[in-house]
């Protein structure tokens, strides 16, 4: 990559970074990406979101350590489908095998050498008693004894942790009042914590990249819906449909975003996170997009969309404290916690006003998103009681005719607009009626 395109590539970053900084992610690791090669780079690619103030919990899974152990001391595993039934002796390699892990991975987030990305990180990790848990109990005559499911989050507990910039690491096993320890299911923790501490995304990393499409098993389905994923589920299987699940619940509990990623492709978290392309299967609950009235809190978010285009010239410049008054005159499109397009309407008499900053993120025009945002203004200016809206532009001139606009002079502009027009800049004066 040459140093212009690090640029650009940095650039496009900026978004993503301001959209999840102070945002809780809760990251699900299965035992099998401890053991995987790439654990390394996603310890790092923790330790990079940590750094960039997303508040990161870590649930760990234990599954092939667990098996490891229970191989160790000779103890054959009792399973109910996908389900182990602990009893005391399959307990107390439970317990060695989530010790292990655990240890692992404070010890890989602890590094500081010189010469790595982790260098200067310093990166605090702390776990506790923060799950409940109690018995799975008696399923069709079956007792799965120390198998059991999350009765409680300590959402405050965590939630004090997560402020002072701690990371949480929370294993796949609880303890229930009364002192007992379970064996639980590394999805369940991860999907309950979530919900208890209303995340913003939950993310599960399995063994592939997200969910297979209909059409080839090798192509990965990028976004879809809870109502669309809750008709694919009869034909998933294994990983897939307990990750699929676990998705479902969060996202029908509230949780906006749910992403499945593969723990064996290098940097699969920061793409998914920080790329409009991503690199898994993201759950939304429904429309991923947004057109809203703005608010103060959008203003770094509209400059950023802003600011290339006027650097280019085809947008006249705003200052942030120009911006931070006129923001009630703006609506946008927010996708993904991203505002991808804004346009802002100014009124100049009780019948005309102007439209302006009109613009849509490179990635995502031509989806007519600038078609919307005319429609929503033209809209507000009718039921302000508006008859005409004009726009001021000098490279799109032909996009506004094409939607009924029509080229006038500047003495069609009210007397107030005329004294701030740019000779120099020379734009073109387009009008519409409102019907
Ligand atoms: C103009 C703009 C807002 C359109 O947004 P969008 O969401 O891509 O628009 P839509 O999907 O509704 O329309 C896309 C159509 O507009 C066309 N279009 C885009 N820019 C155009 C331009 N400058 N002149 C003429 N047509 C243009 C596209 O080619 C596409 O046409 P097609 O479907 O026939 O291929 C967007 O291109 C943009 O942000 N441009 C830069 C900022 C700008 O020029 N703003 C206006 C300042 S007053």
């Amino acid at each position: 990559m040459d140093n212009s395109q690090y640029v650009k590539w940095f650039r496009h970053s900026s978004p993503y970074i301001n959209a999840h900084r102070g945002k809780t992610f809760v990251l699900m690791l299965e035992g099998d990406a401890i053991a995987d090669n790439n654990f390394a780079h996603i310890v790092q690619d923790i330790a990079l979101l940590n750094s960039l103030g997303v508040r990161l919990v870590i649930v760990h899974g234990a599954r092939p350590q667990i098996d490891q152990a229970l191989n160790v001391l000779n103890i054959k595993s009792q399973f109910n489908g996908d389900l182990r039934i602990t009893d005391q002796a399959a307990l107390n390699a439970v317990r060695a095998a989530i010790g292990i892990v655990k240890s692992d991975i404070e010890a890989r987030l602890s590094i500081g050498l010189p010469n790595t990305p982790m260098h200067g990180a310093r990166i605090r990790v702390v776990s506790g008693n923060f799950v409940t848990a109690k018995p799975k109990g008696v399923i069709n005559g079956i007792d799965f004894q120390h198998t059991g499911e999350v009765r409680r989050i300590d959402r405050r507990a965590i939630g004090q942790q997560l402020d002072q910039g701690n990371i949480v690491l929370l294993s796949s096993c609880g303890y229930s009042p009364s002192g007992e320890m379970f064996n639980l299911a590394a999805e369940d923790v991860a999907t309950q914590t979530a919900i208890s501490l209303s995340a913003e995304k939950l993310i599960l990393m399995g063994k592939d990249e997200g969910l297979p499409s209909n059409k080839a098993e090798e192509e990965v389905i990028s976004q879809i819906t809870t109502d669309e994923l809750s008709q694919l589920m009869s034909r998933l299987k294994g990983e897939h449909k307990i990750h699929a699940q676990s998705c479902l619940t969060a996202v029908k509990a509230g949780i906006k975003r749910a992403h499945l990623l593969s723990h064996k492709v290098d940097g699969a978290l920061l793409q998914e996170l920080f790329t409009h392309e991503g690199a898994g299967t993201l759950i939304t609950a429904g429309d991923y997009e947004q057109l809203r009235q703005a608010s103060i809190e959008d203003v770094g978010g509209i400059l950023e969309l802003l600011i290339p285009l006027e650097e280019q010239g085809i947008l006249v410049r705003r200052s942030r404290e120009v911006l931070e008054t006129e923001i009630s005159r703006f609506k946008l499109i927010e996708r993904d916690g991203i505002i991808i397009a804004c346009a802002a309407l100014y009124p100049y008499s009780t019948e005309l006003a102007e439209l302006a900053c009109v613009a849509v993120s490179e990635e995502y025009r031509s989806g007519n998103r600038g078609d919307r945002l005319l429609n929503a203004l033209s809209e507000q200016a009718k039921t302000e009681n508006m008859k005409k809206i004009f726009v001021l532009t000098t490279r799109t001139a032909h996009w506004f005719m094409e939607r009924g606009f029509s080229e006038a002079d500047i003495s069609a502009l009210p007397q107030e607009r005329q004294s701030l027009y740019n000779f120099q800049r020379n734009s073109k004066i387009f009008i519409k009626e409102l019907i």
